[in-house]
């Protein structure tokens, strides 16, 4: 006999597995009067069943064979919260073809692969929720999704990696050079051992993708989303950056001009009054503009195990919501569209730029002179003092071209008088 309420089977038991089992396990009573009837972890599938676990578990739940989840017919919902591209893709599309709707927190996942399973989830009439895979336990893609669903938005620009944005508050808080920031955060378990992953900006580019994919309705190929990380921003050009009346993030932002799409990360200098310029430690913000709405902003964690427990566990009451009524499939494909992806060499941007240079007359009129030449005007210059006969001088450009001001830095580098082009940084306003 089927068991009482809605069977979920959760692939992994990890961060974000416990923080799912926590959360059910704490508001019970209340998740099955809004979810209209229980929610029972039925089986949980991991790898080493004898590890400790960030939750108390009844250990007879424990599986390594992901059949007895994906084979179970009284199972309604897949929860896979592995992570990695395989074998999670591989489970979730099974789950799938034997009719499981599907939660998970895989941002990985659903950047590469979300268009082809949620246009399959749709032909099915089956449910994809995903929220838990961006920004943790903040609410954006329901939001998107539904919430906003009346807008035509026109920019998002977001703060999506928690990681980062701790090393950056650091080292603007300390004075910490990058290496001595990621050190500390590797020591609280805000970074990975291998941390790569963050600090270059990959993460955040899977998730600006996938919210990129939803703000404008088409497929987002994110191999050719540009990022770039903040290995090579220094405390100097932090200190500088104030100075000027900016902080340095690193800012994921998306926007749409002329039905194509703009989609980058890359570490930036966001005005002091900007809203996401007071996002600090290892918080995670989201602005976004939509025409009728205006400027909304959500704002929290982006990571942890109970924030990301919450963000599934919600997904996990509205898929048996759509169970109970018959309405699976709702939201499911929201990519109508095929738009443009624009190259980095296509677009305006402003930059602030550091360099060493011989301290004689004529210095700056020279490296202006080359801007001047390739359509850069200058936004503002300063010499911040000589040593060893070199000054420092700290430039930040009006919009330009982006090859344009590219091919300027390129000559620049080469005149005799420039010892080295120490930075460039993008501004985001
Ligand atoms: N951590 C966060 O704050 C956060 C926030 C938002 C989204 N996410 C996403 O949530 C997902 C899970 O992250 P996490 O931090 O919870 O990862 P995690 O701590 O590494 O947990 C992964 C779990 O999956 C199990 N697992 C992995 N590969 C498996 C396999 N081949 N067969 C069976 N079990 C396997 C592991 O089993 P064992 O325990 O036996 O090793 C573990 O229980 C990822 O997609 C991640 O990007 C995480």
């Amino acid at each position: 006999m089927a068991k009482e309420g809605v069977q979920i089977g959760l692939l992994g038991l990890g961060n974000v597995g416990s923080g799912v089992m926590q959360v059910l396990s704490a508001n019970r009573e209340a998740i099955a009067a809004k979810a209209y009837g229980p929610l029972e972890v039925k089986r949980i599938l991991v790898r080493d069943p004898t590890k400790a676990r960030g939750a108390a578990v009844d250990p007879s739940l424990l599986t390594t064979d992901a059949r007895d989840i994906l084979g179970d017919p009284e199972i309604d919902i897949v929860c896979e919260l592995m992570g990695g591209l395989e074998p999670a893709h591989r489970y979730v599309g099974e789950a799938l073809e034997r009719g499981k709707q599907v939660v998970t927190a895989n941002k990985e996942l659903m950047a590469r692969h979300g268009h082809a399973l949620l246009a399959e989830a749709a032909r099915r009439r089956q449910d994809i929720y995903f929220e838990g895979a961006v920004a943790g336990g903040i609410p954006i893609i329901r939001p998107l999704k539904e919430d906003l669903a009346a807008n035509r938005i026109t920019r998002i620009s977001g703060i999506l990696n928690g990681t980062t944005n701790y090393i950056l508050t650091r080292m603007a808080a300390d004075g910490k050079e990058f290496a001595a920031a990621l050190a500390e955060a590797q020591a609280l378990g805000f970074a990975e051992a291998d941390p790569s992953y963050d600090i270059e900006g990959r993460d955040a580019a899977y998730k600006i993708a996938i919210l990129a994919a939803i703000a404008f309705h088409t497929p987002v190929d994110v191999e050719r989303v540009y990022h770039e990380g903040i290995t090579r921003v220094s405390p100097r050009d932090i200190v500088h950056a104030r100075d000027l009346g900016y902080v340095i993030k690193l800012v994921a932002t998306a926007s749409e001009e002329e039905g194509a799409i703009d989609v980058r990360v890359h570490p930036a200098l966001v005005p002091t009054g900007h809203p996401l310029a007071s996002v600090n430690d290892v918080f995670n913000a989201v602005l976004l503009h939509g025409d009728a709405v205006g400027d909304v902003m959500f704002f929290g964690r982006g990571a942890g195990s109970l924030p990301t427990g919450s963000a599934v566990v919600g997904d996990l009451i509205d898929v048996a919501r759509n169970l109970r009524f018959g309405a699976t499939g709702r939201v499911a494909c929201t990519c109508h569209f095929n738009k443009r992806l624009r190259e980095m060499a296509e677009l305006h941007t402003e930059n602030y730029m550091r360099l060493l240079a011989v301290d004689r007359p004529g210095v700056i009129a020279a490296i202006a002179g080359v801007l001047g030449e390739n359509q850069v005007s200058i936004d503002s210059v300063v010499q911040k003092g000589a040593q060893d006969n070199l000054a420092e001088i700290i430039w930040v450009t009006h919009p330009a071209p982006e090859a344009s001001f590219r091919a300027a830095l390129a000559r620049i580098a080469e005149l005799p008088v420039v010892h080295e082009i120490c930075s460039v940084i993008r501004v985001v306003r």
